[in-house]
Parts: C-alpha cells; structure tokens; sequence
C-alpha cells in the first residue's frame, strides 16, 4: 500500500517549520467550493461566504479527512498496519478514520465511549452504520476522559505487537495534532489560490486543530484575514492548543492570542446538548441554503456567528465573512439526531 504515499511538498512560506511531513496519502476531494452563502440573519453590512468542507467525499465528509490524509501517511511509513483512535458513538474522527483504512487497507480500531456494555448494544445509524459496513474492529469503553482512552489504546497496540509482531499508531492529540495540522496549513493555501476577496475566517473551534492550522496559515503568508474560533463547549483550551502547535512548529515571537480570535457564549446547553434556538437556525439554514449543519459542532458554530455579526459585529476585520463549514453529515443520520432536528425542520406548505 505503500505507493498510495505521496511525496509531500509544503507551500513556500511553510518550508521552514518544524516537523515537516514526508508523505501524504490523498483521501479528500480538493479543492472544496467557496460559494455566496444566503445565510440568515445576516445585517446588511455583512457578505457571508461558506468554504464546503462537507464536499471531501461522501464518506470521508469533514475536516477529518484532511488532516487524516498527513496522520496515516506518518503511521504508513512507520509499516503500522493498525490505526487506533476514540471518539463516542457519533465521533466524525472514528468515521473517517474507518473509511480511510478501509480504503487503504490498514485496520481501525475504534474506542467508543459509552455507558453501554457491548459494541452489539450500540446503534447501527449514523456514523456507527458506517463503521459497521467497513469493518472497523470496535471496543467500548466507559469513559469520557481521553487520558483514560490513551492507556486503552495502548494496552492495545502492545497486545496486537505481541500476538502478531505488527504495528499500530494511535491517533494521539497532541503528537498527531503536529502532524494533522498541516491538513489545515494546506487548507489555508487551498483559500489563497481560490482568490476570493475575505476578511474574516470564521471556524468552529472543537479540540482547536482546524482553526490553529489555518490562524497559523493566515499569520505565516501574511495574508491579513481576521481568523475567529467558536467554542462549542468541548472541555479543552483553544489557546493554549494553538500555543502547543505554534511551539511545535517552531514558530516564535507570536503567541495565539495574537492569531486568532476565540468567541465564547455560544457553547448554550454545553458540549453536544442543543437549545431549541439552535435546532430551529440549524432548520432556516437548511431551508434557505441547502446546507445541513450539524448540531454539535458547525450548527452551533454558526448559530454563534449569527450571534456576532448581530451583537458583536466590530469583532470582524471587514464585510465579507468566510464560515468554514466541516461537514459531519452522516451524524445527521443517527437517529438520536434526526429525531432532534426533525420537530425544527421548516414545515412544508
Ligand atoms: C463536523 C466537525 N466540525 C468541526 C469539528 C471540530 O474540529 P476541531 O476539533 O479541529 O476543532 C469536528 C470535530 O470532531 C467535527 O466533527
């Protein structure tokens, strides 16, 4: 399988950071459109613009995939035959993660975090029905804590070396977050070649990985957009990730204060739990524009940024606003969600 990586060579003015990768492997469809976006609520002083992340690929949809295409290749030229990650049952990351070893051959193992006992007890909608199809091997795991999933994981990888002498990569935050990013550096140079006019970037802000990588893009090309981060409520610190990778990458004098901007007071009823306000948005956006959001992570994102060109608009640097949608639509399938969103759809006439 080794012939699916591509020797990977970085955009010039990301040439001298550290922790350069060798090789991607390519699972995305690039480059995803920016199209006018006829979002609602939007005040008159303000265009707004969508970046369709969603449009990757069918099954490997999101901001997954992108940083996956870096995190796989690292693990392929390591001879790794196993890809180890966690995420709970509607996890993005476990889909795409599953998808892509399907493709190229590796096996995923996927930590679910559950207060169910068994896998079989889990729901087979949504992302889950994809890991089902493809074949991921899948444990559940009675944590929400990540440290805890880590010392699974390689309680794992050690079992798999001993009973067959093969290789596994867990998809670790940190380390792999300085691998994945240049997913979103790529990103970044994805949106300066399609040469639209912008002001501002607006991204939801979840673990901080999408937005560090293209705050990062947007301070190393010197590029000028203002580049926002919308909590969503996920327990972790979108400042001091984008410090890590800017350490990381070697990057100093700057600090990610300095690069980003992080909007808190849109997390509502906290992370992956929905007000009624948010569904019905999620609801007008779909009618208005054809795009359906998701409600964890880029509905909510962008019910926030309603919130700030209407409350906050001297937040953005200019007029034209640029949403990076992620995608996530095969969570929309899981019927915990659909039945959700449902009773908020625009009813029809
Ligand atoms: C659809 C979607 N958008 C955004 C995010 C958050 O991205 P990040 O963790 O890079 O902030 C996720 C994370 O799982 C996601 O699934």
């Amino acid at each position: 399988m080794s012939e699916r990586l591509v020797k990977y060579t970085p955009p010039s003015w990301a040439s001298h950071l550290q922790h350069i990768p060798k090789h991607f492997v390519q699972l995305a469809t690039k480059p995803t459109p920016i199209q006018r976006w006829n979002f609602p609520g939007t005040p008159e002083q303000f265009e707004v613009y969508v970046k369709r992340g969603d449009l990757t690929g069918s099954l490997m949809t999101g901001n997954k995939v992108r940083r996956l295409e870096f995190v796989i290749a690292e693990a392929m030229e390591r001879s790794c035959k196993h890809i180890l990650t966690t995420g709970t049952v509607t996890s993005n990351q476990c889909r795409a993660t599953a998808v892509a070893c399907a493709e190229l051959g590796l096996k995923a193992h996927l930590f679910l975090m559950s207060k169910e006992k068994e896998v079989s007890a889990l729901s087979s909608d949504g992302n889950m029905l994809i890991n089902r199809m493809v074949g991921a091997d899948m444990c559940v795991i009675d944590t929400l804590s990540y440290t805890e999933a880590c010392t699974h994981m390689e309680k794992l990888a050690k079992q798999i070396k001993e009973s067959t002498g093969e290789l596994s990569s867990i998809i670790h935050n940190r380390d792999s977050n300085l691998i994945g990013i240049w997913g979103y550096i790529q990103c970044f140079q994805e949106i300066r070649d399609q040469g639209i006019e912008l002001d501002d970037l607006v991204c939801v802000s979840g673990t901080a990985a999408t937005v560090s990588g293209l705050a990062i893009g947007n301070y190393l090309t010197g590029s000028g957009y203002r580049v926002h981060g919308i909590k969503v409520g996920m327990s972790c610190d979108p400042e001091e990730v984008l410090n890590d990778m800017l350490d990381g990458l070697g990057i100093t004098g700057v600090t990610a204060t300095d690069i980003a901007s992080f909007h808190g007071g849109y997390e509502g009823l906290g992370y992956g739990i929905n007000q009624p306000q948010e569904l019905e948005f999620i609801g007008q956006v779909a009618a208005n524009t054809g795009v359906i959001l998701d409600p964890t992570y880029t509905g909510k994102a962008a019910y926030g940024l309603q919130g700030l060109l209407n409350d906050k608009p001297e937040v953005f640097k200019g007029r034209r606003v640029l949403f990076m949608f992620s995608g996530g639509a095969p969570s929309l399938h899981a019927a915990a969600v659909s039945s959700a969103l449902l009773p908020h759809a625009t009813k029809s006439q």
